[in-house]
C-alpha cells in the first residue's frame, strides 16, 4: 500500500470531454428541431404535445453521439490489461463495457484493479452507451419519486445484507463515509482517520455536555456513541436499517454509553417531532452522506423536518457528496454506475450551489463549507487495501459471491480515483436557523472550530 498520507496519481490526470465544449445553443436546437418539423407537418397548437414525446430520446441520442463524436480514437493492445473469455477480439471498449462484462465474468484483468483504472485513460473511451439510458428511463427516473415503502425496500435490501460485509472494507469503525486526515508526514491508518472526523464533526457542532444530538442516517452508530462517550450529549441515531441498530446498540454497551444512546430504527420522515417527553428540541443534528438517498423531489421537505427539529439556537451539520457542475462525460459515466449497483434510490448527489441554494431557501445560513474529496481519496484507498485483504475476498467469494466481491473492487478502487480527481467530491456543510434574535456572537465564541491538520 502507499505509504504517502493521500495517495497522488502516478500519472499527469487527464481531462475528458464534457461541459467544456459543449455547443449548448446547438444542443437546445436538436431539442427543439424535431418538434417544429412535425409542426410544420401539422399544426403549431400541437408543439407542446411533439416536444414532450420528442424531447426525451432527442436528449439522449444527441449525448450518445457527441460523446461518441468527441471520443479520442485510440488504439491500444488491449491484451496487455485484460483478457475477454468469449474470444471475440476487441479493437476498443468503453468505460461502461469495461465493468458490465468484468461484474459478468467475460473479463479477467492481468493487473490489480487500481493500477488498470489509473490507467484507464490509455485503454477505455468515455461514451453514452444504450443501457444508460435504459437505467435512466427504467430506474432512475421512477425512482425518483422515494415512496417510503421503495425507499424502505431498497434501502434495507443495500445495508441489511449483512454487517460482515461492510466490516470486510469499513473495518472495526464501520463507518461509511469520508475520514480526515490530519496530517501529511507519515501514513495515518482508516482507524485514525475516522477519530479525527468523528471529532471534527462534533466540534464543528460544538457539542457540549448534556445536550440533544440528533443524527439522521447513523449508520452503524460509531458518531453517536462517540459523542456520548467523549462530549457528555444524549444522543440518538436514525436508520432504516435492522443490521445497523443491531450493531449500534453493541457499540453503545462496548463503550458503556447505553443509557445515552436510542436509537430509531425507521425511516426519517417518521422521526417524532420531540422524541424525549421533555418536548425540548434537539441542540444539535448532524447528517453524515444520507440526504443523496432522500432525493431531489424531497430534499427541500427534509431540510424542513430538519428546521423544525432543531432548536433555534442549534447547529445543524451536513456531510453529502456531489458531482462537480463542470461534468465531464467520465463523471456521469461514473454516477451512473453509482446509482445501479451501489447507491440505488440515491439521486441528491448535486453540485455544492445546488445544496447551498436548497439549504438557504429553508431558512439556514451556512456557517461554514469545507471540500474534502481528496480526504475521500485517501479513506476509499484504505478501504480497497481492506477489501483486498485475502481473508476478506475468502469470506466475500464464500457467502455472497465473486460478482459482488468484483464489484466492490471496482466501486473502492474507480472512487478513490474519482474524488481524488473532482470528478465527485463531499461537503461539509455547518449552518444554523437565519433568525434575527439568533445570538451569532455567542456561537463565534464557542467555536473557532479547531483545525486538525498539522
Ligand atoms: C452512506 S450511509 C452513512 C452512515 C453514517 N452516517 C456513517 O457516517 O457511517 C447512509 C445511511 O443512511 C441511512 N438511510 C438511508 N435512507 C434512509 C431513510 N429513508 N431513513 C433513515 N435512514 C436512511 C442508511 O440506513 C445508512 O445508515
Amino acid at each position: 500500500m502507499s505509504k504517502e498520507a493521500i495517495r497522488k496519481s502516478p500519472f499527469v490526470p487527464l481531462e475528458v470531454h464534457g461541459a467544456k465544449g459543449f455547443r449548448k445553443g446547438f444542443f437546445v436546437f436538436c431539442l427543439l428541431f424535431p418538434s417544429i418539423v412535425l409542426c410544420f407537418l401539422t399544426q403549431i397548437i400541437y408543439f407542446p404535445i411533439f416536444f414532450l414525446f420528442t424531447v426525451f430520446p432527442t436528449y439522449t441520442t444527441y449525448m450518445m453521439l457527441d460523446s461518441r463524436l468527441r471520443a479520442k480514437k485510440k488504439s491500444c493492445d488491449l491484451s496487455k490489461w485484460m483478457k475477454f473469455n468469449d474470444g471475440i477480439d476487441r479493437k476498443s471498449i468503453s468505460m461502461s463495457n469495461f465493468h458490465e462484462e468484468y461484474l459478468s465474468g467475460n473479463i479477467d484483468i492481468n493487473c490489480d484493479m487500481f493500477e488498470l483504472l489509473e490507467n484507464r485513460h490509455e485503454w477505455a473511451d468515455f461514451v453514452i452507451e444504450w443501457h444508460h439510458i435504459k437505467f435512466l428511463l427504467m430506474n432512475l427516473l421512477p425512482q425518483a419519486f422515494h415512496s417510503v415503502k421503495q425507499d424502505e425496500n431498497q434501502i434495507t435490501e443495500n445495508y441489511d445484507r449483512g454487517n460482515d460485509f461492510y466490516s470486510a472494507f469499513l473495518g472495526p469503525a464501520m463507518v461509511y463515509t469520508s475520514g480526515i486526515v490530519t496530517s501529511l508526514e507519515g501514513h495515518q491508518s482508516l482507524e485514525e482517520m475516522q477519530q479525527n472526523k468523528l471529532n471534527l464533526v462534533c466540534e464543528k457542532v460544538q457539542l457540549k455536555e448534556g445536550e440533544k444530538l440528533l443524527d439522521i442516517g447513523c449508520g452503524w452508530g460509531t458518531l453517536v456513541c462517540h459523542a456520548a462517550k467523549n462530549y457528555g450529549v444524549s444522543a440518538t441515531g436514525c436508520t432504516i436499517a435492522r443490521e445497523q441498530v443491531k450493531f449500534g446498540l453493541g457499540r453503545a454497551k462496548e463503550y458503556d454509553v447505553e443509557d445515552k444512546v436510542k436509537f430509531l430504527c425507521h425511516d426519517y420522515r417518521k422521526i417524532p417531532k420531540s422524541t424525549d417527553s421533555d418536548g425540548v428540541k434537539y441542540n444539535k443534528i448532524t447528517c453524515l452522506e444520507m440526504a443523496e438517498h432522500v432525493g431531489i423531489r424531497l430534499f427541500q421537505d427534509f431540510l424542513l423536518q430538519v428546521y423544525e427539529l432543531l432548536a433555534d439556537d442549534g447547529l445543524f451539520y451536513l456531510q453529502i457528496a456531489g458531482l462537480r457542475r463542470s461534468w465531464q462525460y467520465e463523471d456521469l459515466i461514473w454516477g451512473m454506475f453509482m446509482g445501479k449497483y451501489i447507491f440505488p434510490g440515491a439521486d441528491a448527489s448535486c453540485p455544492l450551489n445546488w445544496v447551498i441554494n436548497q439549504l438557504e431557501y429553508a431558512g439556514f445560513e451556512v456557517k461554514e463549507v469545507e471540500t474534502v474529496g481528496v480526504h475521500y481519496s485517501a479513506t476509499l484507498e484504505r478501504w480497497y487495501q481492506n477489501w483486498m485483504k485475502p481473508e476478506h475476498k475468502a469470506l466475500i467469494l464464500k457467502k455472497y459471491g465473486k460478482q459482488s466481491w468484483r464489484l466492490w473492487e471496482y466501486f473502492l478502487a474507480y472512487s478513490a480515483i474519482i474524488a481524488r480527481q473532482g470528478s465527485a467530491t463531499c461537503y461539509m456543510i455547518t449552518m444554523h436557523k437565519n433568525l434575527n434574535k439568533l445570538d451569532r456572537v455567542n456561537l463565534i465564541q464557542r467555536n473557532g472550530v479547531k483545525r486538525l491538520i498539522a
